[in-house]
Protein backbone atom coordinates (compact mmCIF):
# COMPACT_ATOMS: atom_id res chain seq x y z
CA UNK A 1 0.00 0.00 0.00
CA UNK A 2 1.22 3.68 -0.97
CA UNK A 3 1.95 5.63 2.16
CA UNK A 4 -0.59 8.55 2.65
CA UNK A 5 0.38 9.78 6.38
CA UNK A 6 -1.67 13.16 6.15
CA UNK A 7 -4.55 10.57 4.75
CA UNK A 8 -4.92 9.28 8.13
CA UNK A 9 -5.96 12.35 9.62
CA UNK A 10 -9.24 12.96 10.71
CA UNK A 11 -10.47 16.64 9.95
CA UNK A 12 -11.97 17.15 12.83
CA UNK A 13 -8.62 16.94 14.05
CA UNK A 14 -7.73 20.39 13.01
CA UNK A 15 -11.01 21.64 14.42
CA UNK A 16 -10.52 24.16 17.41
CA UNK A 17 -13.27 23.34 19.73
CA UNK A 18 -12.35 19.71 19.33
CA UNK A 19 -9.00 20.55 20.20
CA UNK A 20 -10.43 22.79 22.92
CA UNK A 21 -12.65 19.46 24.15
CA UNK A 22 -9.46 17.90 24.24
CA UNK A 23 -7.41 19.85 26.05
CA UNK A 24 -10.42 20.44 29.02
CA UNK A 25 -10.59 16.70 28.99
CA UNK A 26 -6.65 16.74 29.95
CA UNK A 27 -7.10 19.33 32.33
CA UNK A 28 -9.43 17.08 34.41
CA UNK A 29 -7.64 14.14 33.77
CA UNK A 30 -4.53 16.02 35.03
CA UNK A 31 -6.25 17.91 38.32
CA UNK A 32 -7.38 13.81 38.94
CA UNK A 33 -4.14 12.69 38.87
CA UNK A 34 -1.62 15.59 39.80
CA UNK A 35 -2.10 18.59 42.54
CA UNK A 36 -2.57 21.41 41.58
CA UNK A 37 1.16 23.35 40.32
CA UNK A 38 2.15 19.86 39.24
CA UNK A 39 4.44 20.68 35.83
CA UNK A 40 1.85 18.46 33.95
CA UNK A 41 -1.23 19.76 35.25
CA UNK A 42 -0.09 23.37 34.20
CA UNK A 43 1.32 22.10 30.30
CA UNK A 44 -2.48 21.09 30.50
CA UNK A 45 -3.99 24.19 31.73
CA UNK A 46 -1.41 26.10 29.38
CA UNK A 47 -2.74 24.36 26.51
CA UNK A 48 -6.08 24.91 27.01
CA UNK A 49 -5.77 28.56 27.54
CA UNK A 50 -3.94 28.28 23.80
CA UNK A 51 -6.88 26.72 21.85
CA UNK A 52 -9.63 28.97 23.80
CA UNK A 53 -7.20 31.97 22.73
CA UNK A 54 -7.77 30.68 18.91
CA UNK A 55 -11.15 30.32 19.26
CA UNK A 56 -12.37 34.00 20.90
CA UNK A 57 -10.86 35.22 17.76
CA UNK A 58 -13.68 37.05 16.35
CA UNK A 59 -16.10 35.69 19.09
CA UNK A 60 -17.07 37.61 22.90
CA UNK A 61 -17.29 34.53 24.33
CA UNK A 62 -17.15 30.66 23.79
CA UNK A 63 -20.69 29.39 24.81
CA UNK A 64 -21.19 25.39 25.87
CA UNK A 65 -24.42 24.09 26.32
CA UNK A 66 -24.77 20.54 27.83
CA UNK A 67 -28.39 19.59 27.96
CA UNK A 68 -29.86 15.79 27.94
CA UNK A 69 -26.98 14.29 27.29
CA UNK A 70 -26.21 16.75 24.21
CA UNK A 71 -23.59 19.68 23.77
CA UNK A 72 -23.60 22.39 21.64
CA UNK A 73 -20.87 24.67 21.03
CA UNK A 74 -21.85 28.33 20.18
CA UNK A 75 -24.77 26.57 19.44
CA UNK A 76 -24.56 24.40 17.06
CA UNK A 77 -24.01 20.67 17.71
CA UNK A 78 -21.52 18.47 15.97
CA UNK A 79 -21.64 14.53 17.00
CA UNK A 80 -17.88 14.19 16.93
CA UNK A 81 -17.17 16.40 19.42
CA UNK A 82 -19.64 15.07 21.81
CA UNK A 83 -17.54 12.10 21.38
CA UNK A 84 -14.47 13.46 22.82
CA UNK A 85 -16.93 15.22 25.56
CA UNK A 86 -18.09 12.41 27.48
CA UNK A 87 -15.73 13.29 31.08
CA UNK A 88 -16.82 17.34 30.47
CA UNK A 89 -20.84 16.40 29.90
CA UNK A 90 -20.17 13.86 32.66
CA UNK A 91 -18.72 16.64 35.34
CA UNK A 92 -21.63 19.19 34.21
CA UNK A 93 -24.49 16.47 34.29
CA UNK A 94 -23.50 15.73 37.90
CA UNK A 95 -23.54 19.18 38.96
CA UNK A 96 -26.75 20.23 37.21
CA UNK A 97 -25.12 22.87 34.84
CA UNK A 98 -26.33 23.23 31.23
CA UNK A 99 -24.19 26.64 30.34
CA UNK A 100 -20.72 27.23 30.71
CA UNK A 101 -19.46 30.34 29.23
CA UNK A 102 -15.46 31.61 28.80
CA UNK A 103 -14.75 34.98 27.89
CA UNK A 104 -11.35 36.61 26.76
CA UNK A 105 -9.10 37.50 29.62
CA UNK A 106 -9.52 34.44 31.08
CA UNK A 107 -6.35 33.03 33.67
CA UNK A 108 -5.02 29.46 34.29
CA UNK A 109 -6.03 29.83 37.62
CA UNK A 110 -10.11 30.68 37.16
CA UNK A 111 -9.52 27.03 34.72
CA UNK A 112 -7.97 25.67 37.59
CA UNK A 113 -10.68 26.54 40.47
CA UNK A 114 -13.11 25.50 37.78
CA UNK A 115 -11.82 21.89 37.55
CA UNK A 116 -11.77 21.60 41.42
CA UNK A 117 -15.24 22.85 41.28
CA UNK A 118 -16.59 20.36 39.16
CA UNK A 119 -15.11 17.55 41.28
CA UNK A 120 -15.80 19.48 44.68
CA UNK A 121 -19.11 20.81 43.82
CA UNK A 122 -17.80 24.30 45.52
CA UNK A 123 -17.66 26.29 42.54
CA UNK A 124 -16.52 29.94 43.49
CA UNK A 125 -17.16 33.38 41.25
CA UNK A 126 -15.17 33.68 38.85
CA UNK A 127 -14.42 36.59 36.77
CA UNK A 128 -14.25 35.38 33.17
CA UNK A 129 -16.69 32.13 33.26
CA UNK A 130 -20.09 31.73 33.41
CA UNK A 131 -21.64 28.73 35.06
CA UNK A 132 -25.11 27.78 35.35
CA UNK A 133 -28.91 26.84 33.74
CA UNK A 134 -30.36 27.95 30.79
CA UNK A 135 -32.40 30.60 30.86
CA UNK A 136 -35.84 31.39 29.80
CA UNK A 137 -34.35 34.74 27.69
CA UNK A 138 -31.85 32.14 26.15
CA UNK A 139 -34.22 28.64 25.62
CA UNK A 140 -32.01 25.71 25.05
CA UNK A 141 -30.38 25.27 21.57
CA UNK A 142 -33.30 22.46 19.91
CA UNK A 143 -31.52 19.99 17.94
CA UNK A 144 -34.70 20.19 15.56
CA UNK A 145 -33.76 23.49 14.74
CA UNK A 146 -30.29 24.29 15.86
CA UNK A 147 -27.83 23.67 12.31
CA UNK A 148 -26.05 20.35 12.95
CA UNK A 149 -22.44 20.69 11.61
CA UNK A 150 -21.89 18.53 9.11
CA UNK A 151 -18.35 20.37 7.96
CA UNK A 152 -16.11 17.95 8.84
CA UNK A 153 -17.61 14.97 7.39
CA UNK A 154 -17.76 17.45 4.12
CA UNK A 155 -13.67 17.88 4.50
CA UNK A 156 -13.18 14.08 4.80
CA UNK A 157 -15.60 13.58 1.51
CA UNK A 158 -13.12 15.92 -0.13
CA UNK A 159 -10.38 14.06 0.77
CA UNK A 160 -11.73 10.68 -0.10
CA UNK A 161 -13.00 12.30 -3.73
CA UNK A 162 -9.48 14.16 -4.41
CA UNK A 163 -7.16 11.41 -3.34
CA UNK A 164 -9.33 9.00 -4.78
CA UNK A 165 -7.16 6.93 -6.92
CA UNK A 166 -3.75 6.82 -3.82
CA UNK A 167 -6.13 5.95 -1.21
CA UNK A 168 -8.01 3.01 -2.36
CA UNK A 169 -7.30 0.73 0.83
CA UNK A 170 -8.56 4.13 2.90
CA UNK A 171 -11.65 5.01 1.21
CA UNK A 172 -14.50 2.17 2.82
CA UNK A 173 -12.52 3.37 6.65
CA UNK A 174 -13.46 6.75 5.88
CA UNK A 175 -17.06 6.41 4.19
CA UNK A 176 -17.70 4.71 7.43
CA UNK A 177 -16.77 7.23 9.48
CA UNK A 178 -18.97 9.81 7.52
CA UNK A 179 -21.93 6.99 7.71
CA UNK A 180 -21.74 6.64 11.43
CA UNK A 181 -22.35 9.99 12.28
CA UNK A 182 -24.96 10.22 9.49
CA UNK A 183 -26.69 7.62 10.79
CA UNK A 184 -26.67 8.65 14.68
CA UNK A 185 -28.01 12.06 12.89
CA UNK A 186 -30.68 10.17 11.12
CA UNK A 187 -32.05 7.29 13.52
CA UNK A 188 -31.34 10.00 16.99
CA UNK A 189 -33.35 12.62 15.28
CA UNK A 190 -35.72 11.44 12.24
CA UNK A 191 -36.15 15.71 11.20
CA UNK A 192 -32.42 16.18 10.95
CA UNK A 193 -33.67 16.94 7.04
CA UNK A 194 -33.71 20.38 8.82
CA UNK A 195 -30.47 20.82 8.89
CA UNK A 196 -29.73 20.19 4.90
CA UNK A 197 -30.82 24.00 4.53
CA UNK A 198 -27.41 24.96 6.34
CA UNK A 199 -25.60 22.16 3.28
CA UNK A 200 -25.92 25.05 0.46
CA UNK A 201 -22.76 26.67 -0.32
CA UNK A 202 -21.62 26.76 -3.69
CA UNK A 203 -17.29 26.13 -3.06
CA UNK A 204 -18.39 22.90 -1.33
CA UNK A 205 -20.86 21.51 -3.56
CA UNK A 206 -19.45 18.41 -4.52
CA UNK A 207 -19.52 17.26 -1.17
CA UNK A 208 -21.96 18.93 0.35
CA UNK A 209 -24.58 17.64 -2.56
CA UNK A 210 -23.08 14.05 -2.04
CA UNK A 211 -23.37 14.44 1.79
CA UNK A 212 -27.17 15.35 1.16
CA UNK A 213 -28.06 12.90 -1.41
CA UNK A 214 -27.02 10.28 1.34
CA UNK A 215 -28.97 11.59 4.38
CA UNK A 216 -32.36 12.23 1.38
CA UNK A 217 -32.17 8.64 -0.07
CA UNK A 218 -31.45 6.90 3.84
CA UNK A 219 -34.50 8.89 4.95
CA UNK A 220 -36.60 7.49 2.33
CA UNK A 221 -35.50 4.22 2.93
CA UNK A 222 -35.26 4.15 6.88
CA UNK A 223 -39.33 5.70 5.85
CA UNK A 224 -40.16 3.02 3.54
CA UNK A 225 -39.24 0.35 5.77
CA UNK A 226 -36.29 -0.79 4.29
CA UNK A 227 -33.86 -2.88 7.29
CA UNK A 228 -31.44 -0.45 9.08
CA UNK A 229 -28.42 -2.83 7.64
CA UNK A 230 -29.44 -1.76 4.11
CA UNK A 231 -30.24 1.70 5.16
CA UNK A 232 -26.50 1.93 5.94
CA UNK A 233 -25.72 0.49 2.49
CA UNK A 234 -28.28 2.83 0.62
CA UNK A 235 -26.61 5.32 2.38
CA UNK A 236 -23.15 4.41 1.17
CA UNK A 237 -24.16 4.14 -2.43
CA UNK A 238 -26.20 7.68 -2.52
CA UNK A 239 -22.98 9.24 -1.08
CA UNK A 240 -20.74 8.32 -3.61
CA UNK A 241 -23.48 8.18 -6.52
CA UNK A 242 -21.09 10.91 -8.25
CA UNK A 243 -17.87 10.00 -7.76
CA UNK A 244 -17.35 9.86 -11.64
CA UNK A 245 -17.30 13.52 -11.49
CA UNK A 246 -13.80 13.19 -10.06
CA UNK A 247 -12.68 12.33 -13.35
CA UNK A 248 -14.90 15.17 -15.51
CA UNK A 249 -12.07 18.06 -16.37
CA UNK A 250 -12.24 20.79 -13.77
CA UNK A 251 -13.09 23.51 -16.77
CA UNK A 252 -15.99 21.52 -17.43
CA UNK A 253 -17.19 20.33 -13.66
CA UNK A 254 -16.89 24.51 -12.79
CA UNK A 255 -18.43 26.04 -15.95
CA UNK A 256 -19.85 28.93 -14.28
CA UNK A 257 -22.47 28.90 -17.42
CA UNK A 258 -24.56 26.22 -19.55
CA UNK A 259 -22.52 23.54 -20.89
CA UNK A 260 -21.59 23.18 -24.45
CA UNK A 261 -22.76 20.16 -26.16
CA UNK A 262 -19.26 18.39 -26.28
CA UNK A 263 -18.64 19.50 -22.90
CA UNK A 264 -22.23 18.11 -22.00
CA UNK A 265 -21.22 14.46 -23.77
CA UNK A 266 -17.78 14.58 -21.48
CA UNK A 267 -20.13 15.00 -18.45
CA UNK A 268 -22.53 12.55 -19.38
CA UNK A 269 -19.64 9.84 -18.84
CA UNK A 270 -19.34 10.02 -15.02
CA UNK A 271 -21.96 7.27 -14.39
CA UNK A 272 -19.67 4.48 -16.03
CA UNK A 273 -16.34 5.89 -14.88
CA UNK A 274 -18.07 6.36 -11.59
CA UNK A 275 -18.93 2.63 -11.58
CA UNK A 276 -15.98 1.33 -12.75
CA UNK A 277 -13.99 3.12 -10.12
CA UNK A 278 -16.30 1.76 -7.27
CA UNK A 279 -15.92 -1.71 -8.98
CA UNK A 280 -12.11 -1.88 -9.01
CA UNK A 281 -12.36 -1.73 -4.69
CA UNK A 282 -13.63 -4.62 -3.60
CA UNK A 283 -14.15 -3.21 -0.03
CA UNK A 284 -17.00 -0.98 -1.82
CA UNK A 285 -20.77 -2.31 -1.28
CA UNK A 286 -21.57 -3.61 -5.43
CA UNK A 287 -24.78 -1.83 -4.73
CA UNK A 288 -22.74 1.70 -4.89
CA UNK A 289 -21.23 0.98 -8.56
CA UNK A 290 -24.96 -0.08 -9.34
CA UNK A 291 -26.16 3.21 -8.29
CA UNK A 292 -23.51 5.35 -9.95
CA UNK A 293 -24.58 3.34 -13.23
CA UNK A 294 -28.01 3.85 -12.59
CA UNK A 295 -28.68 7.63 -11.27
CA UNK A 296 -29.17 9.84 -14.58
CA UNK A 297 -31.37 6.63 -16.00
CA UNK A 298 -35.31 7.85 -15.79
CA UNK A 299 -38.24 5.89 -14.59
CA UNK A 300 -39.32 5.64 -18.55
CA UNK A 301 -35.81 4.36 -19.18
CA UNK A 302 -34.32 7.24 -21.55
CA UNK A 303 -31.49 9.49 -19.29
CA UNK A 304 -28.10 7.99 -19.53
CA UNK A 305 -25.90 6.33 -20.06
CA UNK A 306 -27.11 5.22 -23.49
CA UNK A 307 -28.90 1.13 -22.53
CA UNK A 308 -28.12 -1.81 -25.08
CA UNK A 309 -31.60 -2.99 -23.79
CA UNK A 310 -33.98 -1.23 -21.39
CA UNK A 311 -33.28 -2.14 -17.57
CA UNK A 312 -34.90 -1.46 -14.30
CA UNK A 313 -33.67 1.13 -11.65
CA UNK A 314 -32.83 -0.23 -8.76
CA UNK A 315 -34.39 0.72 -5.81
CA UNK A 316 -31.88 2.61 -4.07
CA UNK A 317 -31.17 4.26 -7.50
CA UNK A 318 -34.89 5.10 -7.83
CA UNK A 319 -34.32 7.18 -4.38
CA UNK A 320 -31.04 8.67 -5.00
CA UNK A 321 -32.48 9.91 -8.39
CA UNK A 322 -35.27 11.77 -6.46
CA UNK A 323 -32.91 13.16 -3.86
CA UNK A 324 -30.48 14.14 -6.64
CA UNK A 325 -33.30 16.31 -8.74
CA UNK A 326 -34.06 17.96 -5.18
CA UNK A 327 -30.94 18.63 -3.70
CA UNK A 328 -29.40 20.07 -7.31
CA UNK A 329 -32.38 23.11 -7.36
CA UNK A 330 -31.85 23.70 -3.77
CA UNK A 331 -28.67 24.70 -4.29
CA UNK A 332 -27.30 28.27 -5.50
CA UNK A 333 -25.06 27.61 -8.08
CA UNK A 334 -23.29 30.37 -10.38
CA UNK A 335 -26.05 29.41 -12.73
CA UNK A 336 -28.78 28.74 -10.68
CA UNK A 337 -30.55 30.77 -8.01
CA UNK A 338 -31.59 28.21 -5.30
CA UNK A 339 -35.29 27.61 -5.53
CA UNK A 340 -37.71 27.14 -2.37
CA UNK A 341 -38.53 23.45 -1.79
CA UNK A 342 -42.38 24.09 -2.38
CA UNK A 343 -41.60 24.43 -6.36
CA UNK A 344 -39.44 21.67 -6.70
CA UNK A 345 -41.77 19.47 -5.11
CA UNK A 346 -44.04 20.73 -7.53
CA UNK A 347 -41.71 20.54 -10.57
CA UNK A 348 -40.96 16.95 -9.52
CA UNK A 349 -44.73 15.74 -9.52
CA UNK A 350 -44.75 17.19 -12.93
CA UNK A 351 -42.30 14.69 -13.56
CA UNK A 352 -43.83 11.58 -12.12
CA UNK A 353 -44.46 8.33 -14.52
CA UNK A 354 -41.90 9.64 -16.81
CA UNK A 355 -38.71 10.72 -14.65
CA UNK A 356 -39.92 9.26 -11.54
CA UNK A 357 -41.58 6.17 -10.15
CA UNK A 358 -45.29 7.17 -8.81
CA UNK A 359 -45.68 6.07 -5.75
CA UNK A 360 -41.74 6.76 -4.30
CA UNK A 361 -42.25 10.01 -5.74
CA UNK A 362 -45.19 10.64 -3.62
CA UNK A 363 -43.51 9.25 -1.03
CA UNK A 364 -40.86 11.24 -1.12
CA UNK A 365 -42.60 14.73 -1.55
CA UNK A 366 -44.53 13.94 1.27
CA UNK A 367 -41.66 12.60 3.39
CA UNK A 368 -40.17 16.32 2.10
CA UNK A 369 -43.12 18.33 3.43
CA UNK A 370 -43.28 16.57 7.20
CA UNK A 371 -40.07 16.90 7.59
CA UNK A 372 -39.27 20.55 6.91
CA UNK A 373 -42.83 21.30 8.41
CA UNK A 374 -41.32 19.50 11.85
FE1 LIG B 1 -24.68 12.57 -11.31
FE1 LIG C 1 -25.70 14.12 -8.17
Amino acid sequence: MTAQPEWSLSPIAADPRYRMLRHISRVLRGRSLYPAGHPQLRDAVNELLGSLDGLFEGREEVRIVAVDDRLFIDDVRSLELEMVSHDLKGRLKTRGIELLIFQPGLEGHELLALVDGLTSGTLPPLPHIQIGKLSAERPQPDAAAVQVDFGSQIQELRQIFEGWDEIQGLVVDQVERIMRVLEDQLFANRSSLISLASLKSYDEYTYTHAINIAILTMAQAESLGVPKRLVHDFGVAAMLHDVGKTLVPEHILKKPSKLEPHEYEEMKKHPITGSILLLRNPSIPKLAAIVAYEHHLLYNASGYPALPRPRTQHLCSMLTSLSDFYDALRTNRPYQTARPSDEILAMLQTRIGTHFEERLARHFVSLIQARTAA
